[in-house]
């Protein structure tokens, strides 16, 4: 830590970090629209000019370190006058539309806008007026909004590695483009749009779906895979709309993948909430009841999958499953979380942050030692040869080879598994309530409730729970009519 001084008052802040970060961790603000903690920096767009005790010019604080007895000045007329004529430039061109802007209300030009303009224009002329364009399978750009940052040609170089975008032509005519002839068609889409801190480029899958202040928020994490990106779900009306990055500055967290960001569907649609028989919706009551009389008459029973609870509910469904044994006089019950190629290997990378292991908590679940000595292969081995004759399922689909008259499934949504099986019961889905995921690199990282449940529905540690309850209830019944 370093000591420095802001507008006369003396703070400790990271040596490490430039200007912009090092003075935002202690509470004060300097605007700024090119410089983004994880990309290359450019100096591209002088909203982050600030006064340096000793140095005669304005200098930009995103590309300056901090040092040890250095004072800055970020209030001064200069600096204000600065970032005005700044605002006054880049608004010069830009159209008045955020009321059908997408971005509006999380908008950085709107934010500096606000902060450090004027309020007014000398601009006399036609603003320019391009067409929006569709540059990616789910990227629109609308060039008109385009502040030239350049994060976005610096994102996909840097972080993508691929070079899509570039800038044409020259001064007001700039113009972000594609440098290729085939639209952009790689998994991070979304995070380009992300990263543009203007309304410039927009994916269409959130598009026009709702006003960004109508959403609540929490602190999160990604469901979809064993990176465990740090996300802030948006949820309206109980539906989980949107997934955002949520930066995490210690562990490097910066972006999320298309595949994490746009799989939020099974959130709100085909949801399972009532209990199946044979894929007939049934009674939780009637449901049960041949659950436990499947589980009285099996020989011996496997539990497969569970990667994708948290940790807490892994740890109960454990408990309750180490109670049911005993309820069954100590018949075996033996659970497998792996139950894929790739949670089986060691972590395989599929680009710089997806991974080939689309369950983002199986470090957690083998930390626990939810996994048996001959793993999958060994279960399905044994329910071929009958040495197991029950099998259930927890959110996973119905092993090759194995007879779905075998299995029950417990299962978030209306899958092919809970349809087939020949009994399945609803569970919540993770982010109904609080918990934790622990990482590929075994970081435990919690996260919040973004929804609620709807009444009634319960983890699978719930299920099992109620599954020894009724067991023991009926058993005190029925010694009670001896
Ligand atoms: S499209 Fe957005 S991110 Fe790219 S240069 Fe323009 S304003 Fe910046
Ligand atoms: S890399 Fe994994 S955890 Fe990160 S956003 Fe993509 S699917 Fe989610
Ligand atoms: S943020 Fe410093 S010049 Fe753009």
């Amino acid at each position: 830590m370093v000591k420095i001084k802001i507008d006369g008052v003396e703070y400790e802040v990271d040596e490490k970090k430039n200007l912009i970060d090092a003075t935002k961790e202690v509470g004060v603000e300097i605007p700024y629209f090119c410089y983004h903690p994880a990309l290359s920096i450019v100096g591209m767009c002088r909203m982050c000019l600030i006064e340096i005790e000793g140095v005669p010019r304005l200098q930009a604080a995103c590309n300056t370190p901090v040092k040890e007895g250095m004072g800055i000045i970020t209030k001064s007329d200069r600096v204000k006058e600065a970032r005005a004529g700044t605002m006054e430039f880049l608004l010069a061109n830009h159209p008045l539309d955020c009321p059908v802007c997408d971005k509006a209300g999380e908008c950085r030009l709107q934010d500096n806008a606000f902060g450090s303009g004027t309020g007014h224009s000398r601009f006399e002329f036609e603003k320019r007026n391009i067409p929006q364009e569709e540059i990616g399978t789910n990227l629109i750009i609308n060039h008109n909004r385009c502040i030239v940052c350049y994060r976005c040609v610096r994102f996909e170089e840097e972080k993508v590695g691929e070079s899509n975008l570039g800038l044409f032509e020259r001064g007001n005519h700039s113009i972000i483009g594609l440098a290729k002839s085939e639209p952009i068609d790689h998994n991070y889409q979304g995070a380009l749009a992300d990263i543009c801190p203007v309304g410039a480029l927009l994916n269409n899958k959130t598009l026009f779906k709702s006003r960004v202040w109508w959403y609540k928020s929490h602190k999160s994490v990604c469901h979809g895979c064993s990176t465990g990106c740090n996300v802030t779900t948006n949820v309206r009306d109980n539906k989980m709309y949107r997934y955002m990055v949520r930066e995490n500055f210690d562990q490097g967290m910066f972006f999320l993948c298309d595949k994490g960001r746009f799989d939020l569907d099974w959130m709100n649609d085909n949801r399972l909430f009532s209990y199946l028989e044979s894929g007939k919706p049934s009674t939780s009551q009637v449901v049960i009841s041949k659950i436990i009389d499947r589980l009285k008459d099996a020989k011996s029973i496997a539990v497969l999958g569970g990667a994708h609870e948290s940790n807490e509910t892994l740890e109960a469904l454990k408990q309750n499953l180490q109670t049911l044994s005993r309820e069954l006089s100590g018949k075996s019950i033996q659970w497998e979380t792996r139950v894929t190629d790739a949670q089986n290997k060691e972590t395989e990378q599929v680009d710089f942050l997806l991974t080939k292991d689309y369950h983002p908590n199986t470090k957690g679940a083998v930390d626990l030692g939810l996994t048996t000595p001959s793993g999958i292969s060994g279960i399905v081995s044994a329910v071929k040869q009958g040495s197991i004759d029950l099998v259930i399922l927890l959110k996973e689909s119905i092993p090759e080879g194995i007879d779905p008259t075998q299995v029950i499934s417990l299962d978030t949504n209306l899958t092919d598994a809970a349809k087939n099986a020949s009994l399945a019961a609803p569970i919540q889905i993770f982010c109904e309530a609080e918990g934790s995921f622990t990482n590929k690199n075994g970081l435990k990282q919690t996260f919040e409730k973004s929804m609620n449940p709807i009444q009634g529905l319960q983890t699978s540690a719930g299920v099992v729970e109620l599954i020894v309850k009724t067991m023991t209830k009926k058993m005190e019944a029925s010694v009670g009519n001896r």
